[in-house]
């Protein structure tokens, strides 16, 4: 089966190698975007299992992927794969993927799973693994040696550089249809089970001085600073120089701050070497921090937003970093990512029911670059359902989202908090949306109302309710989404309000409003508010009128 992957534009000026222009990342207002093919691209993403990328294991998911309304699979090339024998590398299995995913239409992003892989190097081949001499290991503080190549050896570094500049020079020749969009490098970096690595290399670096590059930048990123950051440098001591404990105090911070420091400088030198052979836009992915936990409970140092300023001053090459968001306070991660001032793009998400919903909200409120729910392969039931109906709505309105991306004119609702009971208030432009939202079924909510109670597996036990809002005239709004009530009001508060004059559910086909029905009676209350259903995920355009 051969189709057409998804572009809004027809090729612009390529690189020497291919008539295809190289993916980028743009500016827009306040956002940046992905541009594939000369224009933005919204990533409606899966990633799939870790040993689901072979074409003979893959075969069969395809119908399904595609079913699901994907444009993009976000897939691992594992080292120990490629480059099975030093220097010999084995393209075979990035090949068949990126054959197999340009045959179905999609996109990929590739996940280079090198030096770490979920803090360990279990992707690190065997002539690597095996010869601890040459590749040495991470340490913990009683010497014990760990699965962890160590970020203080050069010659690990210079061995994951080489393959994975072998593995983007590979492309930049065979991938001329630039069907890989976007490459993640190492997978889930951080320090496990204490905050930083005690090998003899890392404790002499530890007795030295904070590196000039380092104090450098936060001296001059002062005042913009992540507050975790700001909180732990002191300014007095950092201009005179001195080590690490001098400089930011003795503890599991410190420890991190100080690893997070050689992970981006070793990243650095991996992306460096990735993208002097094919200039695609890379970032780092992190596992978050379960509540509660210490550096070292939590994977150390990795790309996390408290150490933002630590990795954007060693790994100045890296485009962003992004996280992996399986909790469920999703905002909440999802808005500390966006307020590093990076795009977001959010690699793995749990494939639950809430998935559709986080998925709007991340485009609307965030202008998100991408959302890919992990084991995509595996999604079944409502939540394969719904994800499938919230891409198709993303796909509808891409147009309009990259649009207003960055312009102040778009959000994103979805519940602040689990137990959200009064009105979500957000403000956009010149009106007050205030949201509710029903995620428990309601005796009243007989027919299409999931109850959530047969594969536990995908089962948050709530409806899930989220939305993407598009202001897209004075007065006239487009609201995707599920299980959200909003009702308007002026930013102002006075004797003007805000009524619903008209409503109504369509379509957008190629950009174009297909209308399907009026909304003006019950569906709105008879004009009080407009309601995204539980159960499922509609598109609806409101006018707003102000009366007094
Ligand atoms: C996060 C990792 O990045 C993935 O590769 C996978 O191991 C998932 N966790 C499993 O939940």
């Amino acid at each position: 089966m051969t189709s057409t992957p998804e572009t809004a534009a027809g090729a612009g000026a390529g690189d020497a190698s291919s008539p295809w222009p190289l993916p980028s990342l743009r500016r827009s207002g306040s956002a940046t975007q992905l541009v594939v093919d000369g224009a933005p691209f919204l990533v409606r993403g899966g990633e799939l299992g870790n040993s689901s990328a072979e074409r003979t294991h893959l075969a069969e998911h395809w119908d399904k992927l595609r079913s699901l309304g994907l444009n993009t699979l976000v897939a691992p090339v594992c080292w120990d794969v490629v480059e099975p024998v030093e220097g010999q590398f084995d393209w075979s299995t990035v090949d068949e993927l990126v054959e197999d995913a340009a045959a179905h239409g999609m996109r990929l992003v590739l996940l280079w799973f090198g030096t770490w892989k979920n803090s360990m190097s279990c992707y690190a081949p065997g002539w690597v693994k095996s010869d601890v001499e040459r590749f040495p290991r991470c340490r913990t503080s009683s010497g014990q040696a760990l699965e962890i190549l160590t970020p203080f050896s050069a010659a690990n570094r210079d061995a994951d550089a080489r393959a994975f500049a072998a593995l983007m020079g590979h492309l930049r020749e065979s991938d001329e249809r630039r069907t890989v969009v976007l490459v993640q490098v190492e997978n889930e970096i951080g320090m496990i089970p204490e905050a930083r690595d005690h090998s003899a290399e890392a404790e002499t670096a530890f007795d030295g001085p904070v590196p000039a590059e380092l104090v450098g930048y936060v001296e001059d990123h002062r005042g913009g600073l992540a507050p975790e950051l700001a909180d732990v440098w002191e300014p007095e001591v950092s201009r005179r120089g001195g080590s690490w404990v001098e400089v930011l105090g003795e503890g599991p911070s410190t420890d991190e701050i100080f690893m997070a420091w050689h992970f981006a400088r070793y990243v650095q030198a991996v992306v460096e070497a990735g993208k002097a052979q094919l200039d695609l836009p890379m970032y780092a992915n992190a596992a978050l921090i379960r509540p509660g936990a210490l550096p070292g409970q939590y994977p150390s140092a990795g790309p996390l937003p408290h150490l933002v300023d630590v990795w954007r001053a060693g790994a100045p090459a890296l485009d962003f970093i992004a996280p992996d968001i399986y909790f469920p306070n999703f905002a909440e991660w999802a808005g500390r990512y966006a307020r590093t001032g990076d795009p977001l793009f959010v690699p793995e998400a749990l494939r639950s029911t809430d998935a559709a919903a986080n998925a709007l909200y991340a485009y609307g409120a965030h202008s998100a670059i991408g959302f890919s729910p992990f084991g995509i392969e595996s999604i079944e039931g409502d939540a394969a359902t719904l994800l499938a109906a919230a891409n198709d709505v993303v796909r509808q309105l891409t147009p309009l989202m990259t649009a207003h991306a960055g312009d102040g004119s778009m959000t994103g609702l979805l519940p602040p908090t689990d137990d959200q009971r009064t009105p979500h208030r957000v403000r956009l432009g010149e009106v007050v949306l205030e949201a509710s939202y029903e995620r428990e079924a309601a005796p009243s909510l007989a027919d299409g109302v999931i109850n959530e109670v047969g594969d536990r597996s995908t089962d948050t036990r709530r409806l899930p309710a989220g939305a993407v809002v598009i202001r897209t005239g004075p007065d006239d709004l487009v609201l995707g989404g599920i299980g959200v009530t909003v009702t308007f009001s002026p930013v102002r508060p006075g004797s003007e309000h805000v009524g619903v004059l008209s409503c109504e559910e369509g379509r957008y086909d190629d950009g174009v409003w297909t209308h399907r029905r009026w909304l003006n009676g019950d569906e709105t209350h008879q004009g009080r508010h407009l309601r995204l259903e539980p159960g499922r995920v509609s598109l609806q355009r409101v006018r707003l009128y102000r009366y007094r």
